[in-house]
């Protein structure tokens, strides 16, 4: 049975005894354990159904406690100190005495590291007094939860309990950005656009983010699988058109004619954009299936700021499976 808690305090004890507990952070829903305890870490995997080669980010209160485990160069200093607590997750260099389980990191030897931008997470993180291990709280490959019900939806029975912060304003990851060698590399566009990492360290790599560049990119990004996100229904994007037996996930003024729409922002606005697009592939998903559709259509996104995360998402929700 998995309790929904409000208490962090007990989720914190849950997490300190080795149990599993989701728990909301302002990109989305993470499924935390220990990151200490290999058995906890192991569970992460197990519930999730996720491949181990695929490793974890750990999650802690400030940038000192994450700096125990990694080696910081100026670069990282620097990020740590414009963007954290925020949706930006370093990796770096594992130290020698970090006593993270090899199996967080998936033997590589780099960790990856953030500091939530959620009260509750890092409150939760504090009283956890441990590095947290989490990644997104779905079933692996699946779409990522931004709230409880969504947690629950995939992972019911599954772990000890799941603390309800809500839904999460940012709604998708934290970017993830490699500072293991000389070039900085983006590994997963997300909450902190790509134009705002480059204002504060100058150029960063990222041609290697994108589905053409998976073969390249996995050396790096063990876990950027390219078909990922995937709701039940196929997706077809760029939509210039709808049919009546389409789903649409419309970005401003929706196209005429769709079996179901869900609008990301009439108004055209990223943010609210990136914080709607996991609970409208979700939605959509099953209110398309409900009614007999055989498609989600997505209407096309820029390709700025946010706009990146957003569309990186929906290519991989779009990607063939296997
Ligand atoms: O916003 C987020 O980042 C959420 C919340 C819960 O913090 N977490 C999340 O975790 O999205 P996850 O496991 O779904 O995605 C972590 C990504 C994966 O693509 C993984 O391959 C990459 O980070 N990663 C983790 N450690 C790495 C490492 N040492 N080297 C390269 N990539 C790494
Ligand atoms: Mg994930």
């Amino acid at each position: 049975m998995t309790r929904v808690l409000t208490d962090v305090a007990e989720a914190a004890s849950l997490l300190r005894a080795g149990e599993l507990v989701a728990f909301p952070t302002e990109t989305v829903y993470g499924l935390g354990g220990d990151a200490r305890n290999a058995r906890a870490v192991a569970g992460i995997f197990a519930a999730k159904g996720r491949p181990q080669f695929n490793p974890l980010i750990s999650h802690f209160p400030d940038s000192d406690a994450a700096f125990e485990e990694v080696v910081p160069d100026e670069r990282a200093r620097e990020l740590a100190r414009l963007f954290w607590p925020g949706s930006l997750t370093l990796v770096l260099p594992r130290r020698a005495s970090s006593r993270i389980a090899d199996l967080a990191g998936a033997g590589l030897d780099t960790l990856a590291v953030r500091v939530p931008g959620h009260p509750v997470a890092l409150e939760l993180v504090r009283l956890a007094a441990t590095p947290v291990a989490a990644p997104s709280a779905n079933r692996s490959g699946g779409v990522s939860p931004t709230n409880a019900a969504h947690v629950m939806e995939g992972l019911s029975g599954r772990i000890a309990a799941v603390l309800d912060g809500g839904p999460c304003e940012v709604g998708v990851e934290s970017t993830v950005l490699d500072l293991s060698s000389r070039g900085a590399a983006l590994l997963r566009p997300g909450g902190i656009t790509a134009e705002q990492i480059e204002a504060a360290i100058g150029p960063i790599g990222r041609a290697l983010t994108r589905a053409a560049g998976e073969a390249t990119q996995s050396l790096r990004s063990p876990g950027m699988m390219l078909s990922h996100y995937a709701p039940s229904l196929p997706v077809r994007l760029g939509a210039a058109d709808v049919a009546s037996e389409e789903a649409l996930l419309a970005f401003g003024a929706p196209l005429p004619g769709a079996g179901a729409m869900w609008n990301l922002s009439p108004s055209r606005d990223l943010a609210e954009a990136a914080a709607r697009l996991f609970a409208g592939l979700r939605w959509l998903d099953a209110e398309g299936r409900r009614l007999g559709l055989t498609r989600i259509a997505t209407m096309s996104v820029p390709d700025r700021g946010l706009g990146a995360a957003i569309n990186d998402r929906l290519e991989r929700a779009a990607a063939p499976r296997d």
